[in-house]
């Protein structure tokens, strides 16, 4: 059972690679949220996944959100792995993993990181086809070893370094004030589809009057709405505009 969190693809891309590899069944974090289901049940020796991308060195909000409904039966048969791409730097996000793994029930037997492709536009711009082309080419060989691994119950936890507790704690209350829904906009190229609408995983917009809103103050900032729109319509902040799209 591997559970997944993607805005952009690279976590649904790496869990389901993973799936083929083990036999495994996916399950996105999103449609569990949406549906409110919290409820799972791993069968004799089964394997518990988790899959995710790096948010300001840490878990997504609407992953901790989920974790914290969710109920599972782990049993000491059942191996656990933990998987967090990112793109730049992946922080402390394999030690939150431990924390929070362990919280849920059992502590991670192995914690991996990939680099991938970084869609946080504000920084990085995805009209850099060489960038784009590169970073998924290095990450193919890396996806390999981590596949290996997990297929092989393999108990490896990453040692990295990551941030200090402090820069960490910036970091952390940097990605609270950046959730705000103020940041975002809408040209008038939008044609009102409702896409954003229906990809955002928090119900944070509605599309009325053929235009989105943001009807919560706060999102957990995944910029899902801002790459999918077909029409580029949606900004967040002034960083991200000419810097395209990535899915
Ligand atoms: C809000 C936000 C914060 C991010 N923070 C980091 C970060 O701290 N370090 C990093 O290397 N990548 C960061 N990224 C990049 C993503 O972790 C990375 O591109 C991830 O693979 C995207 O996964 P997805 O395509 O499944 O959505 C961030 C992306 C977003 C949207
Ligand atoms: S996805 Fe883009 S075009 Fe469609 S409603 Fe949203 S902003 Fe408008
Ligand atoms: S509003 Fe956009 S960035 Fe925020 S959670 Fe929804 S889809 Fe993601």
């Amino acid at each position: 059972m591997i559970f997944y969190f993607s805005a952009t693809g690279n976590n649904k891309y790496v869990a389901s690679k993973i799936a083929e590899a083990t036999g495994d069944s996916t399950i996105s974090i999103s449609e569990c949220m949406k549906k409110s289901i919290y409820s799972f049940s791993l069968k004799g020796s089964e394997s518990f996944g988790l899959v995710i991308p790096t948010y300001f060195g840490g878990f997504p909000k609407i992953v901790i959100d989920f974790l914290s409904k969710l109920k599972m039966n782990f049993s000491a048969d059942n191996y656990v792995f933990f998987i967090g791409t990112y793109g730049a730097g992946a922080g402390n996000i394999c030690k939150e993993a431990e924390k929070r793994l362990s919280a849920l029930g059992k502590a991670p037997d192995a914690t991996f990181t990939i680099k991938m492709v970084d869609n946080w536009i504000p920084y990085f711009d995805m009209t850099d086809r060489d960038y784009i082309g590169k970073a998924e080419a290095e990450a193919e060989p890396v996806l390999a070893d981590v596949i290996e691994k997990v297929s092989s119950h393999k108990k490896e936890l990453n040692t990295d370094k990551g941030m200090s507790g402090f820069t960490q704690r910036i970091a952390t209350a940097y990605y609270g004030m950046a959730c705000s829904t103020k940041k975002f906009s809408v040209s008038d190229s939008c044609i009102g589809c409702g896409i954003c609408e229906r990809q955002c995983p928090v119900q944070a917009i509605q599309v009325k009057d053929g235009k989105p809103e943001w009807a919560k103050k706060k999102c957990t900032l995944c910029l899902g709405c801002v790459h999918r729109c077909p029409k580029n319509a949606i900004a967040y902040t002034e960083k991200t505009k000419g810097h395209g799209q990535y899915y």
